[in-house]
């Protein structure tokens, strides 16, 4: 009983030292087991008087509990620390990059044709759009271009059947929606043109968008204005833009619009040929025999239209040296954008 202390104290030490499972348990043994330390004592307890014998018990009691509580929390921590290592060993490194997935995005020219219609949207515009597969009268007969008529050679047209062509120009949607729809007007028609033409700066499939305004007192002056600040707009600078005297035969005054070149500044480049400034659109002022076609009251309406070509634009405003590019599907510069 006299050394009841030291063992303990002993047995709680080694239960501190022991670094893995079997030797704790040796531990447990040697104290706790049949043959052990503090089970000895309480074997030896008979040997005392009755009346020395509870006392003693107790103590004896509370030490055993105490290495008891002390070995299970060393098992405890013991097997936290093997199950730690474990998982360390085993652990997968997630942090390692997957491979990425690209993501699509939309053509240039569908980015550009947007571009146009929110231009044009913000200021009250709405969209029309016609079939590409266009009749002769559509295309061209209520456009004031008579078979026969010398314009006609100013189209490179492909021709589906005697009476239907691919739409050689967006114009034949201005004159659906005259026919279609009362003035006022305020229409853009983005769509697909097709001319039978292919080099450098051609290609047989491109885009236009037409534009078109029909109401009373409308001038030529409304068609600058809104043609130079569209480009400004489309652009987001203050570009130079210049009107040449040209001639359609659905506009009467007409013009093209020329803008000074972006890719030079108007120094003088290939793009521009030299030339400092790079034409982008045709205008000008409803002819009297449109608005005939239509059945529109000429003396009492006047307008405008204008049509563009959607790659010119997306080339002079992204930088783009090759109009064939929009069409060759080349990812990567597809994706640029
Ligand atoms: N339709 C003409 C073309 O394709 C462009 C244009 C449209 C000109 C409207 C004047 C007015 O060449």
């Amino acid at each position: 009983m006299e050394n009841l202390k030291s063992l303990t104290d002993e047995a709680l030490a080694l239960v501190a030292q022991s670094d893995d499972l079997a030797s704790l348990d040796k531990v447990r043994v040697g104290y706790l087991g049949k043959k052990g330390q503090i089970t000895a004592l309480l074997k030896g307890l008979g040997k005392l008087s009755a009346a020395e014998r509870p006392a003693a018990g107790a103590e004896i009691n509370r030490a055993k509990q105490q290495v008891t509580e002390s070995l299970d929390q060393r098992k405890q921590t013991l097997e936290n620390r093997a199950i730690d290592l474990q998982l360390a060993e085993e652990a997968v490194d997630i942090g390692l990059a997957g491979r990425r997935s690209d993501v699509g995005g939309l053509h240039p020219v569908t980015r550009t044709i947007q571009r146009i219609e929110s231009i044009f949207s913000s200021v009250g515009y709405t969209v029309a759009e016609g079939p590409e597969i266009e009749d002769d009268f559509h295309n061209f007969e209520a456009l004031n271009i008579p078979s026969h008529h010398p314009a006609r050679a100013m189209h490179d047209t492909f021709y589906v059947s005697e009476n239907h062509v691919l739409r050689t120009h967006t114009s034949p949607v201005q004159i659906r929606t005259m026919i279609q729809q009362e003035p006022p007007i305020h229409v853009i028609c983005p769509g697909r043109v097709y001319r039978c033409d292919s080099d450098l700066t051609h290609t047989p499939m491109f885009h236009q968008v037409e534009g078109l305004v029909v109401d009373k007192n409308i001038s030529f002056a409304e068609l600058k204005g809104t043609v130079d600040q569209f480009l400004k707009a489309f652009f987001e600078m203050d570009v130079p833009v210049r009107f040449r005297p040209s001639y359609f035969p659905f506009t009467e005054p007409s013009a093209e619009v020329d803008i000074q070149c972006s890719a030079c500044r108007g120094a003088g480049c290939r793009i521009c040929k030299e030339t400092d400034w790079v034409e982008i659109m045709g205008c000008g002022m409803v002819h009297p025999n449109v608005f005939k076609a239509c059945d529109i009251d000429a003396a009492t309406f006047s307008g405008f239209a204008f049509g563009m070509g959607v790659e010119r634009l997306a080339m002079m405003r992204y930088g783009v040296k090759d109009l064939r590019l929009f069409f060759e599907n080349d990812f990567d510069f597809v994706v640029q954008f």
